[in-house]
């Protein structure tokens, strides 16, 4: 995965594409020569890979480059919680709220990763605008099953996939990230 550009400069987007994720995207879709709306969301995780979220420059520029309106990709970054309208911390915890994570204790889980992180417990939960810490440096969220039910809690931190996670050992496995 790129390394994740979370910084707002005040410039926008679509005004700083570098020239290897432009490859990247005209790569991309290559791969659609019928329907190049189907590269849609193969051009959005190329985006927010890049430059960690998706902002509305970015909507613009996608739905030009795809010959489609604005609300074609828009609809898709509201819809799929993956994709984020705001930068998240620069580490990024998404905790897993599916049944078997639940009931083994995601949602305690969560509060102290929140805890742990400085960011309110009670703070709004929405995916495509994260809490992050007064610092910039964690985010945290829920996700769907990250397909590890057997070890839950999960959760994944920036690619790192952590397993058995107690309320108790969450700070420390922050600690990790410091
Ligand atoms: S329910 Fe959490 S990983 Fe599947």
């Amino acid at each position: 995965m790129d390394k994740q550009e979370t910084h707002t400069t005040g410039i926008s987007q679509s005004d700083r594409i570098p020239a290897d994720l432009l490859f990247r995207i005209d790569e991309a879709v290559t791969h659609y020569p019928i329907s190049k709306r189907s590269a849609s969301l193969p051009l959005l995780h190329l985006w927010q890979n890049h430059f960690g979220f998706i902002d509305d420059s970015a909507v613009n520029w996608i739905s030009k480059r795809l010959d489609l309106e604005p609300i074609n990709i828009l609809e898709l970054v509201t819809f799929y919680p993956w994709f984020r309208q705001q930068p998240a911390g620069k580490v990024c915890i998404r905790v897993c709220r599916t049944l078997s994570c639940a009931l083994a204790g995601g949602f305690e889980v969560r509060d102290a990763f929140c805890t742990a992180a400085g960011i309110n417990p009670n703070a709004e939960m929405h995916g495509h605008t994260p809490p992050v810490s007064a610092d910039g440096k964690f985010s945290v969220e829920f996700v769907e099953c990250l397909a590890s039910c057997g070890s839950g809690p999960v959760a994944l931190i920036n690619d790192d996939l952590v397993e058995d996670i107690t309320p108790e050992g969450a700070a420390g496995i922050l600690s990790q990230y410091h």
